[in-house]
């Protein structure tokens, strides 16, 4: 029974690694050039201005980031279309009532209220929740990002006002996204006591099917063509060998 629990499956394709590292990477160096902008006065931001080449330099570095963080999301966007409406992939990433229903079963179930876990599928609620995160703050940096490249263009058309409020929702908000990335996602992709030292799922492609019959176990009954309790019934089988 218990070989049935071991090795891989896989879970992500060579675009999905590429696109996550390269959305880090961008991410990264945005944060950067822009929170050295916003907390000039401190010695580091002033360390890392002048090893980027001064104030001027690093302002294009962050405008031209910037704009390759614009080319990822809409690429991510029209592939992410193309596959679900031509190529009929599932649209797992989409928020639906069992997220809700699959969010209180955890909190009852981490109450110990109930001794069963939600029974989540390709993307449980949590991840759902930091994706459209990511997607709405995406927008909301790109909109106000364009403001403040092109103030005086923008000034023609909308209120002058748009322009220093631009400037506290981007400001604002790249603080928020940075403190969520290295709180939240840092802590699920390394800290958590189910991945620790790191999950190397966006690395490799791979996940342990051990982690996929506790995580994902609606995705894995699918893929393997068994009824969900088939799968559940191993999750069982492996807390009684780790108690043993
Ligand atoms: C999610 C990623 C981003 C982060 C974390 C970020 C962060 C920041 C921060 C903290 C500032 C300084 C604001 C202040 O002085 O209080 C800033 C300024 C600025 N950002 Fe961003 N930003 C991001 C994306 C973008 C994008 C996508 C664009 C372009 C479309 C952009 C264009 C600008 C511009 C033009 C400025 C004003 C400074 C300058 O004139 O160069 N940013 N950013």
């Amino acid at each position: 029974m218990s070989t049935v629990l071991h090795g891989y499956v896989r879970r992500f394709g060579i675009g999905r690694i590429l696109e996550h590292q390269a959305n880090a990477l961008v991410f990264t160096i945005l944060v950067i050039t822009g929170l050295s902008q916003r907390f000039h006065e401190y010695r580091l931001s002033h360390w890392i201005i002048t090893t980027l080449g001064g104030v001027d330099a690093m302002r294009i570095i962050h405008r031209y980031t910037g704009f390759l963080f614009i080319l990822l999301i809409a690429t991510h966007i029209a592939v992410g279309v193309y596959g679900v409406i031509v190529k009929r992939w599932p649209a797992s990433m989409m928020i639906n009532v069992d997220d809700f229903r699959n969010a209180i079963q955890n909190m009852k179930y981490y109450f110990g209220i109930t001794s069963q876990p939600a029974l989540c599928d390709r993307y449980d609620y949590k991840q759902k929740f930091e994706y459209w995160g990511v997607i709405a703050g995406g927008f909301l940096m790109i909109a106000t990002g364009l403001i403040l490249w092109f103030p005086v263009l923008v000034a023609r058309f909308l209120p002058g006002e748009f322009i220093p409020a631009a400037k506290a929702a981007h400001s604002n908000e790249a603080l928020l996204a940075f403190l969520v990335i290295i709180t939240w996602h840092i802590y699920n992709s390394i800290f958590s006591p189910e991945v620790f030292p790191l999950d190397t799922a966006i690395f490799t492609g791979r996940i342990s099917r051990e982690r996929m019959v506790h995580e994902h176990p609606l995705e894995l009954a699918h893929r393997e063509q068994v009824s969900v309790e088939e799968i559940i019934k191993h999750r069982h089988v492996q807390q009684h060998d780790i108690n043993r």
